[in-house]
């Protein structure tokens, strides 16, 4: 049932070529340039119209929204707000009949995301939904949707739902931005086949596997460690540093790269490990003054860079390379070392990776 892996995890994480390659499949027209949503097609009008959306999630689907805030106001330029959805549901917030909302959900019962919705659609929103549990409750409560075709997420912690979240996100953002014309035609065409190459470049990525376990025996026993990243990839640091704490039980904090110096760096000395996304085309010359300044306090640097760097890999005691893409797509790249970094450490801590203490697969309760 584990396929010959030792893990859910590992099994999910290898899975991803494949279950992004599905969640696009069908959806994506590279030559005809345009993509199909069934449930954006037959709801066009309310989106378009939408003034904001506003994304509610929990834990790594959250992450995924605040990658999808990116995608979304770079490439369909509509305003979001990624809400916590615990912390959107009581806060009497200020919804319209002009707003859309997304509710990303693996499982489709997380509590706080299922009252976000009722709440959202009792004020007039409309409200699309990303699941990966197909008839799921949150499902069936949105007035449409779009599922990730991951596949079953036995492991607690979510890995391969993470990635086809954000291929359907991409996929939504992008044909709203064809259809407000936000985007010109000839670097569509592009972004859809660049998407079509992803499953390859993951592959790519996984091969690094082996020297992500080196890495990981380097720093197992480390009581913290921080993830920084930028632009698209603040959310994939948020993400890494989750993922270790779920499952190696280590303290572990995601920070934007720059807000290091408003507090987080007072923590750095020759025992933090810091994990750093330095890919060379989200903002790299200001990450790289970054990674100088963890190195000067003698903080170890892992960094995640783009395949053929040089710069970062003077300074960075580890680097995990992967292929080139356009920043909007990195994070399907850059999530995947970060992922195996964690699930090494967990192994080799003789933590239970599928079924981490505490934790449940779905959160039914508030
Ligand atoms: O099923 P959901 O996507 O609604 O679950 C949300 C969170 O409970 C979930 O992502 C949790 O944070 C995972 N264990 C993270 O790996």
């Amino acid at each position: 049932e584990k396929g010959g892996f030792d893990h859910f995890m590992l099994k999910e994480i290898y899975e991803q070529p494949r279950a992004i390659k599905d969640t696009f499949r069908g959806r994506l027209r590279p030559n005809e340039g345009i993509i199909k949503m069934a449930g954006v097609d037959q709801n066009l009008e309310r989106l378009l119209n939408a003034n904001r959306i506003i994304i509610a999630a929990c834990g790594t689907s959250w992450h995924a929204g605040l990658v999808a805030e990116y995608i979304f106001e770079d490439l369909a330029r509509i305003p979001v707000e990624v809400e916590y959805a615990s912390e959107f549901r009581y806060r009497n917030p200020v919804i319209t009949d002009k707003d859309v909302l997304i509710a990303i959900s693996q499982s489709g019962e997380t509590a706080d995301t299922l009252a976000a919705i009722k709440l959202a659609k009792e004020r007039g929103a409309f409200v699309f939904g990303v699941c990966n549990v197909v008839g799921s409750s949150i499902a069936r409560e949105t007035h449409a949707g779009a599922y990730t075709h991951a596949g079953p997420e036995i492991g607690v912690a979510s890995t391969k739902a993470f990635t086809t979240q954000i291929t359907v996100l991409t996929l939504l953002a992008l044909k709203l931005a064809q259809e407000k014309g936000t985007y010109s035609k000839s670097r569509f065409r592009e972004i859809l086949t660049e998407i079509e190459g992803i499953p390859h470049k993951v592959e790519k990525v996984l091969e690094s596997n082996p020297l992500i376990e080196i890495i990981a025996a380097a720093y197992k026993d480390a009581s913290n460690f921080l993830y920084l990243g930028r632009g698209y990839n603040f959310p994939v640091a948020l993400e890494g540093a989750l993922k270790l704490k779920e499952i190696s039980y280590i303290h572990a904090e995601g920070y934007p790269a720059a807000e290091m110096k408003h507090g987080p760096i007072a923590l750095i000395d020759e025992h933090m490990p810091v994990v750093v996304i330095a890919t060379k085309k989200g903002h790299y010359e200001k990450v790289v003054s970054n990674i100088q300044e963890i190195k000067s306090r003698k903080g170890k640097i892992i960094a995640v860079v783009t395949e053929g760097d040089v710069q970062v890999r003077e300074l960075a005691d580890h680097v995990i390379e992967v292929p080139e893409c356009s920043e909007s797509l990195s994070p399907l790249l850059t999530t995947i070392p970060l992922q195996l970094l964690s699930y090494h450490i967990a192994v080799m801590r003789g933590c239970n990776v599928d079924q981490p203490r505490n934790l449940a697969k779905s959160v039914t309760v508030e």
